[in-house]
């Protein structure tokens, strides 16, 4: 039996409203896009919500916007995807990594001592789909010392009078944080559709904004339309109206907006996400039950009282094995046409952020997590004999290597 890791959900109802967009004449970002958008606000009783074409699009925008650029620092767990820090580095801002806690979540207490007057965002991640500490973070972010600290460099800022809190929430579509759609514990969240995560458009993500009252979201949307299209005032459905030629560009802005055939994939996985969202939590328990009853499985947490992930990854731990003994076992899953991954290596373990001073000894929890992780398959199609097989081919290759 073969089981791969995370494999799309397409099937004719995908293929169908793909088809549609080819043939109605309109397949860059238009009318399905727009609709997307406004399904994706009910979904998550957002203020706005723009599409684009990757989440990391999303988190450059979101930083560009509030204005970071050289000798601002950004707050992030050393425990993400590299695209939480590569957008940091690209507007030339210094990303200041801090420790994961045991639910490889950031740990609120570092973001505390790391918090400068340099600091002008907290990107949390919601890693594997598990919300962060969001009460923790907005707690400390309102704290008066940390507000003292804040220097404001724009009106954006001043209006908001601390850091923003930036939600790196490419995993967690559809996790609920005290009873609420996840997104509501950051000022901007920010989603990934791409092809391997909860729900796809292939590539593509979405811009969730709620920030205080005291913004205009309108006004927001407008703005990161321009951002997402070279700074133009028009995008390419307003220019193809009658007499609709000319346009402004207002600065040099990026190009990432999501075409219309993306969106209508989008449509129909929302649509049905529901279920999508059940059976990967009904995965996940199995999972979940079966590792129980070894001695050196680790659960990872995905319901607490104050919030339930969007199960995302299952990601497996085993107690007290070092990152040789996990590479092992992964090769020796692998042997058996098991796909596993593992999510993630810690950004200071890459070329790029070692060679800039980031040392792993810094994060010990970060990479004492990472060395016993496994992710095991979730997806939509995962048929219960193959759950099973992933279960038992797992516990045997670890049984075997203590
Ligand atoms: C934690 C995290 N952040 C950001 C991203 C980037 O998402 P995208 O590929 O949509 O830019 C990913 C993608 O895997 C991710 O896992």
């Amino acid at each position: 039996m073969k089981v791969p890791f995370s494999p799309p959900r397409i099937d004719q109802k995908t293929i169908d409203a793909v088809n549609e967009v080819l043939r109605s004449g309109w397949i860059t970002t238009g009318p399905k896009t727009k609709l997307f958008e406004q399904r994706l606000a009910e979904f998550t009783q957002s203020k706005k919500v723009i599409c684009l074409n990757s989440a990391t699009a999303g988190l450059e925008l979101a930083l560009k916007w509030f204005g970071i650029g050289p000798e601002d620092e950004v707050i992030l767990p050393a425990y993400t995807y590299c695209s939480t820090a590569n957008v940091i580095e690209h507007l030339g801002a210094k990303p200041v990594m801090v420790d994961v806690g045991d639910d490889f979540n950031i740990d609120i207490e570092q973001v505390k001592t790391k918090t400068s007057a340099k600091t002008k965002a907290i990107m949390p991640v919601d890693i594997g789909g598990n919300p962060c500490n969001y009460k923790a973070l907005n707690k400390l972010l309102s704290a008066p010392e940390i507000k003292e600290k804040f220097k404001a460099n724009n009106k954006k800022q001043a209006l908001l009078q601390r850091p923003l809190i930036l939600a790196d929430a490419a995993h967690s579509v559809g996790a609920t944080y005290n009873q609420k759609p996840a997104v509501h514990g950051a000022d901007i969240a920010v989603h990934s559709f791409h092809a391997v995560k909860n729900l796809i458009t292939a590539e593509g993500g979405a811009v969730y904004f709620n920030l205080p009252e005291e913004f205009d979201h309108e006004l927001i949307y407008k703005e990161f339309n321009t951002l997402s299209l070279h700074g133009q005032n028009k995008d390419a459905l307003a220019k193809f109206k009658k007499g609709g030629w000319k346009y402004d560009v207002t600065h040099a802005g990026y190009k990432c907006n999501l075409t219309d055939i993306a969106s209508a994939i989008g449509l129909v996985e929302l649509e049905r996400y529901k279920e999508t969202l059940e059976k990967r939590r009904a995965i996940v328990e199995y999972y979940h039950r079966y590792f129980s009853d070894f001695e050196w499985y680790i659960p990872p947490t995905f319901k607490t009282k104050d919030k339930e992930s969007s199960y995302h990854l299952f990601m497996l731990r085993i107690k007290g094995i070092d990152e040789q003994t996990r590479d092992a076992i992964i090769e020796e899953i692998s042997k058996q046409d098991v796909a596993v991954n593992v999510h993630f290596q810690p950004l200071p373990l890459l070329s790029y952020y070692k060679n800039k001073g980031y040392d792993i000894k810094d994060y010990p929890n970060a990479y004492k997590q990472y060395a016993q992780e496994i992710s095991l398959p979730v997806f939509y199609d995962l048929t219960q004999e193959q759950q099973e097989y992933v279960c038992s081919v797992v516990s045997n290759c670890v049984n075997k290597s203590l």
